[in-house]
């Protein structure tokens, strides 16, 4: 039977699932086709480890590599290296690192999906997005979750300049200028839109590879370009 990803992500005591965020109600739509296929997963932000247990059952082929600045977690002080196992990986560093970052990436990427649930602060979105975004396999998905941060308070005119939500909107014009060129092939597209904005994008940028950007309640899930449009 297959596993629900709510379920898994709520038994395990996760704030992803129904009675949390409910972020899971999206992560089906994107990951349920490609479940089986995915191969690495890496997520920042261990805490105790929940998620990454549920990942580990739900994307059944696949090792999941944890990443958390804190080795005891805040709330059972646990040792979160006790969580390493065949397909768990638990990698003390900070997500503002780019060295570490890049040292797990070389090591153990390209990731399929990417997950960045850790300090939720905006600068280090964006750091850890430009660091890793290169690491996600081509058709893999970048996902960020708690994007609060880029308001300033609960204001809906509070949205900070260069913030990370800030920053997803100008990528989104970017994907809508390859939409604009009326070129099916998305590869083809790229020299057009490169002249249409007057800069060339170098090849590991997110602007070159961006097929999709999805935003949703506290929630921007990332769609690399796929090598082929069937991706
Ligand atoms: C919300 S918890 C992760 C929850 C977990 N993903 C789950 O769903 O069960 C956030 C974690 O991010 C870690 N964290 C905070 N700032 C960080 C940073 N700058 N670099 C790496 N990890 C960080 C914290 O230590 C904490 O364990």
């Amino acid at each position: 039977m297959t596993a629900n990803l709510g379920e898994l992500m709520q038994s395990y005591g996760s704030d992803k699932g129904p009675s949390g965020h409910n972020f899971t109600k999206f992560y089906t739509l994107f990951f349920a086709p490609i479940k089986d296929s995915v191969k690495r997963v890496l997520e920042i932000g261990v805490s105790e480890g929940y998620s990454l247990e549920a990942w580990r059952d739900y994307f059944i082929n696949a090792e999941v590599h944890g990443i958390d600045s804190a080795r005891i977690s805040e709330h059972r002080g646990r040792d979160i290296l006790n969580l390493n196992s065949d397909r768990i990986k638990i990698h003390i560093g900070d997500q503002m690192d780019r060295e570490f970052l890049q040292n797990v990436a070389d090591i153990h990427g390209p990731f399929d999906i990417i997950v960045d649930d850790g300090s939720h602060k905006s600068t280090d979105q964006l750091f850890s997005f430009y660091a890793l975004f290169p690491y996600l396999k081509s058709g893999g998905y970048y996902v960020i979750e708690d994007i609060f941060d880029s308001y300033d308070g609960s204001k809906f005119s509070g949205l900070r300049p260069r913030s990370f939500v800030a920053t997803m909107k100008d990528h989104i014009d970017i994907v809508n200028f390859y939409g604009a060129t009326n070129v099916g092939d998305r590869h083809k597209a790229i020299p057009i839109v490169e002249k249409l904005i007057g800069q060339n994008f170098s090849e590991g940028s997110p602007d070159r590879n961006l097929e999709s950007i999805f935003f949703s309640d506290n929630l921007v899930i990332v769609k690399k370009l796929g090598v082929t449009q069937d991706e």
